[in-house]
């Protein structure tokens, strides 16, 4: 596709997927979105030790949809390249509120993830499902990957 464009949205709370979502729209030349949440969270709503913190509470909820402060724009985008980090085995909750704000009707959607060893799993499947209408080209872990391996897996993904 001669003028299709690329959208990469991540959700980033403490860096590490937003190093590799920059990396990524380096590598698809791509335009880059940032999913802000509302309410940022703290290091005690990450602490995944705790059974009460905000992050566990959150994942373990199927309906919690936390909130977005900024409004992201994808109606002129044929592929979406969603980057998140991995919690509790999925892509964090607030990345359903974004996917469930949009309308994905025939857009690509290619699912990158950081994660502390668990890999990607899941998650890809599952977002690209709650983003109703999307066609769903894969996903992959890339927790220092380089823009031309990047390229490579979208280029793939996209044939
Ligand atoms: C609440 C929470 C849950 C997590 N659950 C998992 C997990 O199930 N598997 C895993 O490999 N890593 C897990 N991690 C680690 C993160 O996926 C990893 O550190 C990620 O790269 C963080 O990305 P970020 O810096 O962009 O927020 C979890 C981290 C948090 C804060």
């Amino acid at each position: 596709m001669a003028n299709a464009k690329t959208a990469v949205v991540y959700f980033s709370a403490t860096g590490t997927t937003k190093k590799m979502a920059e990396t990524a729209a380096k590598a698809v030349n791509g335009d880059l979105f940032e999913i802000v949440p509302a309410q940022a969270y703290t290091s005690a709503d990450l602490n995944w030790h705790d059974r009460k913190s905000r992050s566990t509470i959150e994942s373990n909820d199927p309906k919690s949809r936390p909130a977005i402060k900024n409004k992201i724009d994808l109606a002129t985008y044929d592929t979406v390249i969603l980057a998140y980090p991995i919690w509790w085995g999925l892509a964090p909750k607030i990345m359903n509120t974004f996917v469930e704000s949009q309308s994905f009707e025939n857009k690509n959607i290619i699912a990158l993830c950081t994660s502390g060893g668990s890999g990607l799993g899941n998650s890809g499947k599952e977002i690209a499902k709650a983003a109703k209408g999307s066609i769903y080209k894969g996903g992959k872990e890339f927790n220092y990957g380089s823009e031309a391996e990047i390229k490579k897996f979208v280029d793939g993904a996209l044939k």
